[in-house]
């Protein structure tokens, strides 16, 4: 079995989402030992901010009179695409940065679509995702940024609407409180979403995996 793991933190070692990501491979792996693991980083290997672009200008070249930085923006946005065509399931782990998708994710995402067979081709056609996704802040009802997680609303339309995957949302807010002296009253709030978010990566892995 293939699975495709996907991390855009920024934050290195220090990332929530990763941790959240290797709870669910490891589960992953001791039930479903031989599980493939391809990976892409996109935090500490970005993909090139100007593919995208290159990409799509090729789609509007006639083939003979393509750039080579055209063949090649097309070639990887080619793989960007067959790599999620080709996972039996996928791991993402994709943080909000400035109340949105992060700009490595978003580049990722484009290429992806530039690279199927059509923008909208059902690259994830019913495959299990596991998506994680982690805010330093909180943003539920009532809180006064209600409203301002620009990230997950869009990562689920693409993962699970345009990707038709079977997604499992797993997220943790509040990653900031013990960082951010402003949110030292959310410490306990933020340790028990911690652990039930951590408890839910773990088991996603687990069950999602022996399905
Ligand atoms: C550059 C930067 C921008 C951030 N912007 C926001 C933000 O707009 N809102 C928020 O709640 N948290 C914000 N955070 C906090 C992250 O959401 C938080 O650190 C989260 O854990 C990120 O996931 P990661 O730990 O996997 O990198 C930001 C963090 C960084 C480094």
């Amino acid at each position: 079995m293939t699975v495709l793991r996907i991390d855009a933190s920024i934050q290195g070692p220090n990332s929530a989402s990763s941790e959240l990501a290797d709870l669910a491979e490891a589960e992953w792996a001791a039930v479903r030992p031989g599980t493939e693991f391809v990976r892409r980083h996109l935090g500490s290997d970005p993909l090139p901010a100007d593919a995208w672009q290159t990409a799509i200008g090729a789609n509007f070249t006639p083939e003979e009179q393509r750039t080579d930085a055209q063949r090649a923006a097309q070639a990887l946005a080619q793989q960007v695409a067959a790599e999620l065509r080709d996972a039996e399931a996928v791991i993402l782990a994709l943080p909000l940065y400035n109340y949105g998708i992060s700009q490595h994710a978003k580049i990722w995402i484009d290429l992806a679509m530039a690279g199927g067979s059509n923008p909208g081709e059902r690259l994830l056609d019913g495959k299990p995702a596991i998506l994680l996704t982690t805010r330093g802040g909180g943003y539920g009802p009532g809180t006064p940024r209600e409203g301002w997680d620009h990230n997950t609303s869009y990562l689920t339309r693409v993962v699970a609407d345009i990707w038709g995957a079977d997604l499992t949302l797993i997220e943790r807010e509040l990653t900031l409180a013990g960082v951010n002296p402003a949110m030292d009253s959310l410490r306990e709030t933020a340790e028990l979403l911690k652990k039930a978010a951590h408890e839910a990566a773990a088991h996603a892995g687990r069950t999602i995996a022996t399905r």
